[in-house]
């Protein structure tokens, strides 16, 4: 799946590993005199389509960004109102099984309301033994967080004497991460105009290539994937080399 080929000697590496900041929501209602709450409802509707496309064309990773260490900052209402969105998703979690998706939580879940943290766990547990797509839910998540919390971690395990400070390396590190074992992502989409990375997988994306566009998220469809998939395959990755 991963190695498509138009003839035989021109064959496109696809992205292992994508991962998508599901911008501009708010600006969506808006522009239909929406208030903001639909336009997030819109989004994880998306969001779904989305994730069922990406586990039909064979993608292993998705990484989404669903709310950030910094969301917090948003009116009340609208925090509860992502929360809620996130509630009744994850009630439906049995779905995963059924659609054959791993899902994981990545970010601070442990500082979220208990009923979100049992809902997660279900979730988790009821899709672990599915082969399709790996899609990693970023919640509470924050880059700076992450390795905060990772340096942490390291730390400790050197004052327990379980290692020691030349232990320290790239691997180790990212062995810290809330996305141990999965490979970093290789395509980081962002839709709705902005061009930032928002504290989004700051240590993972080192080597990432970006795909920005004016689409705002609920607009964003399975063909703007193709097609931003067709933009990395003609990428040149490097790697630093020549
Ligand atoms: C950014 O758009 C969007 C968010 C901060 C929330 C994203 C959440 C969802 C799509 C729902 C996720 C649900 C699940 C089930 C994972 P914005 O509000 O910043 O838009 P704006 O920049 O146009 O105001």
């Amino acid at each position: 799946m991963f190695l498509k080929g138009k003839n035989k000697n021109a064959p496109r590496i696809m992205p292992r590993h994508i991962a998508i900041i599901m911008d501009g929501n708010g600006r969506w209602a808006k522009k239909r005199a929406l208030p903001r709450s639909a336009g997030h409802s819109a989004g994880s509707k998306n969001f779904k389509d989305i994730a069922r496309y990406s586990n039909k064309i064979g993608l292993e990773y998705l990484t989404v960004y669903a709310f950030s260490t910094e969301n917090w900052k948003r009116p009340a209402d609208e925090v509860e109102n992502i929360m809620n969105i996130l509630r009744d998703y994850l009630k439906d979690a049995k779905n995963f099984k059924d659609e054959n998706i791993k899902v994981k939580f990545i970010g601070n879940i442990a500082v979220l309301p208990d009923d979100i943290k049992d809902l997660i766990a279900d979730a988790e547990e009821n899709s672990k033994d599915a082969t399709g797509l790996h899609l990693n839910i970023a919640l509470n998540y924050g880059g700076r967080d992450e390795l905060v919390f990772a340096f942490k971690d390291l730390a400790n395990s050197i004052i327990k004497g379980e290692m020691s400070v030349d232990d320290i390396t790239e691997e180790t590190v990212s062995n810290a991460l809330y996305t141990k074992g999965q490979p970093d992502p290789d395509f980081i989409i962002r839709p709705s105009g902005e061009y930032r990375l928002s504290n989004y997988l700051i240590w993972q994306s080192a080597y990432a290539e970006f795909w920005f566009s004016d689409i705002l998220w609920p607009d964003f469809k399975p063909k703007h994937l193709e097609q931003a998939i067709d933009d990395y395959c003609k990428r040149n990755r490097r790697f630093g080399g020549v």
